[in-house]
């Protein structure tokens, strides 16, 4: 039996909240939402689902405001840390925004709200990618915008080295810049990293009992992570590239493949969330500061739940999936060109999952996926297609890794846990219409985001630039195919 009786009764709150007006809107996102329990049994049914699909819409839509618990208190001269959150200043002491260091928006949406860029005018949406004005700032404590002369920065990256450390036409900057990308497909590259994670586990325990020098490849889903090498007695030797962070302690936390974020520094897309909540709005969320705890100090408790956290969730992982338009003959010939060149070496054009239900998990266990499961997600249903093996088809063009893109792409950022140079393999579904590329929108064209590969990717951008003009138009012809859903998650704005 489903509850039929718990679903409407937050159901009716929704309706009319969402009729009448800005103040109930905002005190349903804030303060109504599903339990754990009525969301897991709500996906189960396909109305159930869009239902909570529909509520995760509204968090992801609705502009938190100071009495939310948007931004992070007054100022207390006693935070050691100014760029962390929750102990931020506000520009000028405006009291709200900052902009430079988060505390840049109202809502999720005001930066994921493009869906194609490449129609004019550009089509809009929820949960779309952003222009370049949307971008995040990351934690900078310079940006040198004059290009001063006494260069205050102890390091020469970007400059020109044949030219002294002066104006040099370098804004120098040690943060991070990021472009906003889309959410969909989400919940099948979710499902993938989940999957990965289990394997990868697995590979690192079948190491531990074996003997001594025993080397056991990293591999999952086709992709290598490395090796792991048995030094007897249950200890072991990673050997493990393109994952882990550097605040890592054991060869278990290190295996977590992290897709999210374009550095891949997130393991979920709850996990990307919970620190959105807290940069960009000074939200924080009880699931990381704790039930009826004031971390920031702005005299707010509780300030978005774990259940608006679960709802917001959902959405994330049931937004639809880009999808590819059919080949006429120069995109076939372009997509061979992807082939022969080696971009597929790191964007994978399709995974396949074991599984077609993605688990979701609160709390969530970054290197077990299986722990704390409380519901699932078919993914058929939200429009992956089925594998014969029980899994479903990702075409996502990446393979959930980290490479190093070499000094041009490279950041200057001075708090990384993931070195400067390393990016997550850009997911290229989608493509033709998520202009400007690259991690920080700096390229305008698809030309000129192949041009800037640089690094472990140098070998395949070479051989592309050294292709006719005609064969590299194939290229980007078949790129062109690769396109984001039409009008995704229209449904949800029904009345
Ligand atoms: C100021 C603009 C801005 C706002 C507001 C914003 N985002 Fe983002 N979002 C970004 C940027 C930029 C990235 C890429 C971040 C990175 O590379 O580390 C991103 C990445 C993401 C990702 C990872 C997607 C992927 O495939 O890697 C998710 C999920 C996401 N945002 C959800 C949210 C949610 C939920 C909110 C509201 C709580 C939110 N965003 C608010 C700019 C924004
Ligand atoms: C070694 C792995 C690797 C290879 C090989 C590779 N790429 Fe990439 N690609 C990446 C990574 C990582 C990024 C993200 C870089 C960043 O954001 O700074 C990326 C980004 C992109 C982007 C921009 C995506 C976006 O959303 O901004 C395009 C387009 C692209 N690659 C196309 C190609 C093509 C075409 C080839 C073959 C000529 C290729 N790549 C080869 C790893 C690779």
């Amino acid at each position: 039996m489903k509850k039929p009786m718990v679903i409407p009764v937050w159901l009716t709150v929704c309706c009319f909240a969402g009729a009448s007006g800005a103040q109930q809107l905002d005190e349903l996102a804030v303060d109504v939402a599903p339990t754990l329990e009525e969301t897991a049994a709500a996906l189960e049914t396909a109305t159930g689902l869009q239902d909570i699909r529909r509520e995760g819409m509204l968090v992801f839509t609705t502009p938190f405001t100071v009495p939310d618990g948007f931004g992070d208190g007054p100022f207390d001269p006693n935070e050691v840390d100014p760029l962390a959150f929750g102990h931020r200043p506000t520009l000028q002491g405006n009291g709200t925004l900052l902009r430079v260091n988060g505390l840049d928006a109202q809502s999720c949406n005001e930066c994921h709200t493009i869906v194609k860029h490449s129609t004019l005018p550009p089509t809009l949406g929820i949960g779309g990618i952003g222009g370049m004005v949307q971008n995040a700032i990351i934690m900078p404590s310079l940006i040198d915008v004059a290009d001063s002369a006494d260069d205050r920065v102890g390091y020469a990256l970007g400059h020109d080295p044949d030219l002294p450390l002066e104006p040099d036409g370098v804004a120098d900057y040690n943060g991070r810049f990021a472009n906003p990308p889309f959410l969909f497909g989400g919940g099948g590259v979710e499902l993938l990293a989940k999957e990965m994670t289990v394997d990868l586990q697995w590979l690192l325990e079948v190491a531990r009992l074996s003997p001594r020098g025993t080397v056991v490849a990293l591999v999952t889903h086709g992709v290598n992570f490395g090796a792991v090498v048995s030094r007897g007695g249950g200890e072991v030797e990673l050997l493990a590239e393109g994952i882990g962070l550097e605040s890592d302690e054991t060869p278990e936390d290190v295996l977590v493949v992290r897709p999210f974020g374009r550095k891949g520094e997130n393991f979920t897309m709850r996990d990307f969330d919970r620190g959105a909540m807290q940069f960009h709005f000074g939200i924080q969320p009880v699931e990381v500061v704790g039930a009826g705890v004031d971390e920031d100090g702005d005299g707010v408790t509780d300030e978005v739940s774990i259940d608006e956290m679960t709802v917001l969730h959902v959405f994330d992982v049931t937004n639809p999936r880009p999808f590819i338009e059919p080949l006429d003959p120069a995109a076939e010939r372009g997509a061979q060109l992807f082939e022969k060149l080696g971009c597929v070496s790191c964007h994978r054009p399709v995974l396949e999952t074991r599984n077609r239900y993605l688990p979701l998990a609160f709390p969530e266990v970054p290197n077990d996926p299986k722990a704390n499961v409380y519901g699932f997600i078919d993914l058929v249903q939200v429009g992956f297609d089925p594998s014969p093996n029980g899994g479903v088809y990702v075409p996502l063009f990446a393979d959930l890794k980290r490479h190093d893109m070499g000094p041009r792409l490279r950041e200057d950022f001075e708090r990384g846990e993931i070195p400067n140079t390393d990016f997550t393999t850009a997911r290229l579904w989608g493509i033709a219409d998520t202009a400007p590329y690259i991690h920080d929108g700096r390229a305008t064209t698809l030309r000129k985001a192949i041009e800037l590969h640089g690094g472990e990717a140098r070998p395949a951008r070479d051989a592309f630039v050294a292709l006719p003009h005609e064969e590299q138009a194939y290229l980007i012809g078949f790129l062109e195919k690769l396109r984001t859903p039409d009008n995704p998650n229209e449904e949800l704005l029904l009345p």
